[in-house]
């Protein structure tokens, strides 16, 4: 099936999508996305990270180019153009186009937009989570900004290509303290051998996920004991359990951290309870 994209306000043929060489984009990555999980069809989410796009432009002093209302249509209609049931949808906005010059441009400069859709293979998915993922550990070079959702994700990208590299699934980032800040793509989080279920509190040291802010919302209401609060990659590696989540993977079960088992080496029981319920916490629309 052709893949159609929404650039610029107009849907286009996968082979024809494309900005313009002098976008911000392309030069400075001088903008920011989002990740949308698409279930039956359905966004999940949409609001919250509508507010967290809207935070991201604002930060940056990125116009918003159109409504969130205009936005939910256009998704809507990519969503639909591509038939997506269960995927992912990607939204991009860059300050637009502009010879190049590092300041911001002209005022009245239109930011430029840019989503697409796809399928993921949700079996697939779930086969990754009943084995559980590798992990591995890599140093924090990033920003300081890191909680703004922009596309400059160089240190990202060679966290992941690392983690590739090593057999693993994802890579967390560790502050200069020893701390674990994140993954390259997801939030961190581990169940104590206590049972507690933790993870880094939200600063500028991570990016406010918003599997995060909804798998919050199940761990309280199915009564389990939460920490907000750093922990160490050494009290990781002594976890009972541990597990990373994003839109597009949900809760995923770590196995092993820098090749060492985590707890008896398989998913944990919380984190694939957790994988289960979180459908019923999210909202759909
Ligand atoms: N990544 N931390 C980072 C650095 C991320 O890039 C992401 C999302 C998350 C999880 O956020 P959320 O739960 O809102 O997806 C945490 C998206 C999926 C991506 O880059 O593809």
């Amino acid at each position: 099936m052709s893949r159609i994209a929404y650039v610029n306000g107009r849907y286009l043929p996968w082979r024809e999508a494309a900005v313009h060489i002098e976008d911000r984009g392309y030069q400075f990555s001088d903008g920011v996305y989002e990740v949308c999980e698409v279930r039956g069809g359905r966004l999940i989410d949409e609001r919250l990270h509508l507010a967290r796009l809207e935070r991201s432009l604002s930060e940056l002093r990125i116009a918003m180019p159109m409504s969130l209302k205009a936005l939910g249509i256009v998704m809507r209609e990519v969503i639909r153009r591509n038939r997506v049931g269960d995927g992912i949808i990607y939204l991009q906005i860059t300050r637009g186009v502009a010879r190049r010059d590092h300041a911001f441009p002209a005022a009245g400069t239109m930011p430029s937009v840019v989503v697409t859709a796809r399928n993921l293979d949700l079996a697939g998915n779930e086969r990754i989570a009943a084995e559980g993922v590798a992990v591995v550990t890599v140093p924090d070079n990033r920003w300081e900004r890191v909680d703004i959702k922009s596309v400059s994700l160089l240190p990202n990208v060679l966290a992941k290509q690392a983690a590739r590299e090593a057999g693993a699934k994802e890579a967390w980032f560790v502050d200069r303290k020893g701390f674990v800040t994140e993954g390259s793509s997801t939030n961190a989080w581990i169940v104590t051998r206590e049972g507690e279920v933790v993870t880094r509190p939200v600063d500028n040291g991570i990016l406010r996920g918003i599997t995060r802010t909804v798998l919050i919302e199940v761990i309280k209401a199915q009564g389990l004991t939460f920490k907000e609060r750093a922990f160490t990659a050494e009290e990781a590696y002594g976890a009972r359990e541990a597990f990373i989540t994003s839109a597009s993977m949900i809760v995923m079960p770590v196995v092993r951290i820098d090749g060492r088992p985590i707890g008896n080496g398989a998913p944990g029981l919380l984190a694939t309870a957790l994988r289960r319920d979180f459908h019923r916490h999210a909202e759909s629309a």
